[in-house]
């Protein structure tokens, strides 16, 4: 599993993308409220792919939203399907990008067990979020259905998905986490950064 590898395999996935998305609002709207997606934040979707979320963030009004995808193929259908200021696209690794803000809400939904490495990912993303912002990890299906997923066609570009605890227990020196499941058909981790 190596990044240039990802980003290929992610490019030959974009073009079908949003054509097997399946969204279920009550998911995201559980999500997002964990990731405290509200009025005037300032949302870092990490790994956005095509951008599925984001007309959910500007449903809540968020200030700006920045989508980083380490994907062109991805990056380009995403920035390409809304032109609204309050967002930008970059297409970028987001472990080695630098910070050029402070965000209120880093939300990674559907990508985590494509970074090989979850402690140095946690690190990358606490340097993100502002003292008492959220860093969010959400997929929209159970651990179960995730460990299958990732070992079938994905398993080249995959690591196993941790238990919630297990990330949680990573995301402790930097976040207080307040919200760690995994149930029927969500895996929600997520916590507020300290000062
Ligand atoms: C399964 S897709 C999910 C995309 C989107 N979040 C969604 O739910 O539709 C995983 C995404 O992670 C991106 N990705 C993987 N490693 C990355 C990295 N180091 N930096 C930024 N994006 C990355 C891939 O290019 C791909 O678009």
């Amino acid at each position: 599993m190596n990044k240039k590898e990802i980003a290929a395999y992610f490019d030959k996935q974009a073009p079908g993308w949003d054509a097997h998305m399946v969204t279920d609002d009550a998911k995201l709207r559980r999500i997002l409220d964990a990731a405290g997606v509200r009025p005037r934040v300032t949302v870092l979707d990490v790994a956005c792919g095509t951008g599925v979320l984001f007309p959910y963030y500007l449903a809540r009004d968020a200030a700006r939203v920045i989508g980083v995808d380490i994907s062109a193929e991805m990056a380009r259908i995403a920035a390409a399907k809304l032109h609204d200021p309050r967002v930008e696209v970059l297409c970028a690794d987001i472990e080695t990008l630098p910070v050029h803000l402070r965000c209120d809400c880093a939300v990674v939904y559907n990508a985590f067990p494509h970074f090989e490495d979850p402690a140095r990912l946690i690190g990358s993303l606490a340097r993100w979020v502002k003292p008492g912002g959220r860093l969010t990890v959400a997929h929209g299906m159970s651990l179960a259905a995730l460990h299958r997923h990732h070992a079938g066609r994905a398993e080249h570009v995959s690591r196993e998905m941790l238990s919630p605890e297990a990330l949680a227990a990573l995301m402790a020196p930097w976040f207080a986490v307040d919200t760690a499941l995994a149930d029927e058909g969500i895996y929600l981790v997520s916590g507020q950064r300290r000062a």
